[in-house]
């Protein structure tokens, strides 16, 4: 798409307020600041921090009234809404071992469709819930065993009042390919010029980086922010807007690992303004979600791909 909306077309709302500054860095064209050395040492970083066994099963509000299957680090888990809370086990009954995610729920507990076998909170003959954490938005499931187990998993700072949105995916990749791929912006304005006009870096740590970046509303119009990105988790990268208009909402990049050589991406976005309009859109939130779903997912159909691409490049599988 031709036009960058900040040279050739109009900005609206609030601009970021700090300088951009001039570092020897972004006088390189983007291929060259995009230092593949760098962001193999961002990436061992993330990758060394603690995640406690969380792992993102989904949105929260994707578990309804009937219970899920979903399979996570090579495991099949079975997900519902208890009586108080939503809850997650291993998919395979105690008794002959079906598949419980085919049943239904009563009262809080599953019932097995084969021989009607009620599992709940309590446990049964080795079956035991496994410990979940909703955190309003997301819906996260702790598998002991590997890592050192925490309380909670560890949760990145949202805003207080928001309007989320959630996409999940899956791609042939692990993990830390779809932390890489966030962990490089510069390909931002070349791999997805239908949604960022200009991206530059600003300003780059050992672990983090903060992008201006115009993002398209049309081909024209455009909102410029600045944006940082950070990993609480070596399974997590936020992007969290410091500056300009939206200050404050953020957007989690969560890879769960669903088998080997498998990763689910969850993206939870979680917008905010001190506008007005915003006040309005949050009693609209349902059509806004769906319009940031719309978004997101594109986007993540795109990175996706740059994410299989690495993985396929280090796996020596192209
Ligand atoms: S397999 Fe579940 S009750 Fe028999
Ligand atoms: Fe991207």
């Amino acid at each position: 798409m031709s036009g960058d909306p900040r040279r050739r077309g109009f900005l609206f709302g609030r601009p970021p307020t700090g300088p951009e500054s001039a570092r020897e860095l972004q006088r390189l064209p983007d291929w060259q600041q995009s230092d593949p050395k760098w962001i193999k040492t961002a990436v061992r970083r993330a990758m060394a921090l603690p995640a406690g066994g969380w792992h993102v099963i989904d949105a929260a509000r994707a578990i309804g009234e009937r219970p899920r299957q979903y399979r996570i680090d090579d495991r099949e888990l079975v997900v519902w809404r208890g009586a108080e809370r939503l809850l997650a086990a291993p998919n395979a009954c105690p008794h002959l071992g079906a598949s419980l995610a085919d049943g239904r729920v009563r009262d809080g507990c599953l019932v097995c469709p084969w021989h009607g076998l009620v599992l709940g909170e309590r446990g049964h003959a080795g079956w035991r819930v496994l410990p979940s954490y909703d955190d309003g938005v997301l819906l996260w499931v702790r598998l002991d065993g590997v890592e050192q187990p925490s309380a909670k998993p560890f949760l990145c700072a949202r805003p207080a009042r928001g309007i989320d949105a959630v996409v999940r995916m899956e791609a042939a990749c692990e993990p830390e390919d779809v932390i890489a791929n966030r962990l490089d912006p510069w390909h931002g304005a070349h791999f997805h010029p239908h949604s960022f006009g200009r991206l530059r870096v600003i300003e780059r740590t050992a672990d983090s980086i903060v992008v201006r970046v115009t993002y398209r509303a049309t081909r024209r119009l455009g909102v410029e922010v600045d944006a940082r990105f950070d990993c609480p988790d070596p399974r997590t990268i936020v992007m969290t807007i410091v500056d300009g208009e939206g200050a404050g909402s953020v957007v989690e990049t969560h890879a769960t690992p669903v088998a080997p050589g498998r990763s689910a991406i969850v993206e939870a976005t979680v917008a905010t303004s001190d506008r007005f309009g915003f006040r309005l859109a949050r009693r609209a939130a349902g059509l806004v979600r769906r319009g940031m779903l719309r978004r997101a997912h594109r986007l993540w159909v795109e990175d996706a791909a740059y994410a299989e691409r690495r993985y396929a490049l280090r796996t020596g599988t192209v």
